[in-house]
């Protein structure tokens, strides 16, 4: 049998399947169709400050090719979170990956202290800091598209989380990823996940007007894996040359298979997040891990000797 753990940053890891920020809100309907502390890791939809009521709707509209949501970051906020959301993570024995946004360096700091100084800490084995949220007019992916306010956020939230892996969200919506990579890493991320949503939008003929109330929107699904295996691809590949040095990489985009799975796997993922797949099959996770397993078993890898091995037949 394949071994299947995969070690993050230190976030060592029973298998590599996750679920993908906001696909899943904060675990409790997923649990009712699957053991969430199942999964390698649960990640939490981004937490910030304060509540937040999102966009005008509606706010997903379904492609041929994809999903696409202009959700706006709603939630309920860190207290709420670290009150509610956390302890209930921890009670059900999931690993909590706790993805943070903010509207400046500042805010995702304050959210990264109020989480470390929370009672239920101890369930968190890492925290994704999502600087790339194509929903949020002005200021989500400023952070993302720019080395310096990608570094900026992560400063800070490093100095907030000493010892906590750390991993930067970054958007495929960039001219060279790898330069926005190699700020993340030089400020204190530990690892990345890639990708976010790919910014779109969709017209609703019939009122000739855009179809989501916040105009744009963030594509997943089918049509973002091979962004997603392109972005793993070149960030990987530049590990493997010595431009960054070697991190942890957790894929997502578009997984529905454990095909899929390994895919972004071969291309230099550890883990892998599935998000828009659970939407039609909330058990998809499971299923993904056990397609998955079962590739590598019959080519007789484990998770560890398959990362990145796409590279390696590379003329
Ligand atoms: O597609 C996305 N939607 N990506 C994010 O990072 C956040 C989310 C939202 O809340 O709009």
């Amino acid at each position: 049998m394949a071994d299947l753990s995969t070690d993050l940053a230190g976030a060592v890891l029973p298998n590599p399947l996750m679920t993908a920020s906001g696909c899943a809100a904060n675990g409790r309907e997923l649990h009712r169709f699957l053991d969430v502390a199942g999964l390698g890791a649960f990640v939490t939809k981004s937490v910030m400050r304060g509540p937040r009521s999102g966009r005008g709707t509606p706010r997903m509209a379904e492609t041929p090719s994809g999903m696409l949501n202009s959700i706006g970051l709603q939630g309920p906020g860190i207290d709420a979170f670290v009150e509610d959301d956390l302890p209930w993570l921890a009670s059900v024995g999931a690993r909590a990956l706790v993805s943070i946004a903010g509207s400046d360096a500042e805010e995702f700091a304050e959210v990264a202290r109020r989480l470390r100084d929370s009672e239920a800490f101890s369930a968190v084995v890492g925290v994704e800091v999502n600087i790339s949220c194509p929903n949020v007019a002005n200021r989500g992916l400023v952070f993302a598209c720019q080395p310096d306010s990608s570094a900026a956020v992560l400063t800070l939230v490093r100095e907030q989380l000493p010892g906590v892996p750390l991993f930067a969200k970054l958007s495929p919506d960039v001219t060279d990823l790898v330069l926005i990579a190699e700020a993340c890493l030089a400020a204190g991320a530990d690892g990345l996940t890639m990708v976010n949503t790919l910014l779109g939008m969709a017209i609703d003929l019939d009122r000739m007007r855009p179809h989501l109330g916040g105009v744009t929107g963030g594509l997943s699904g089918p049509a973002i894996r091979p962004v997603a295996v392109r972005a793993i691809w070149q960030v990987h590949g530049a590990m493997l040359t010595g431009r960054l040095r070697p991190a942890p990489i957790i894929g997502v985009g578009g997984v529905h298979s454990g095909r899929d799975a390994l895919e972004l796997v071969a291309a230099g993922a550890s883990a892998v997040q599935v998000g828009t797949a659970t939407f039609h099959d909330p058990t998809s996770p499971a299923r993904v891990l056990r397609e998955l397993e079962t590739l590598l078993d019959e080519r007789g890898l484990d998770l560890a000797g398959a990362v990145g091995l796409a590279h390696e037949r590379t003329a």
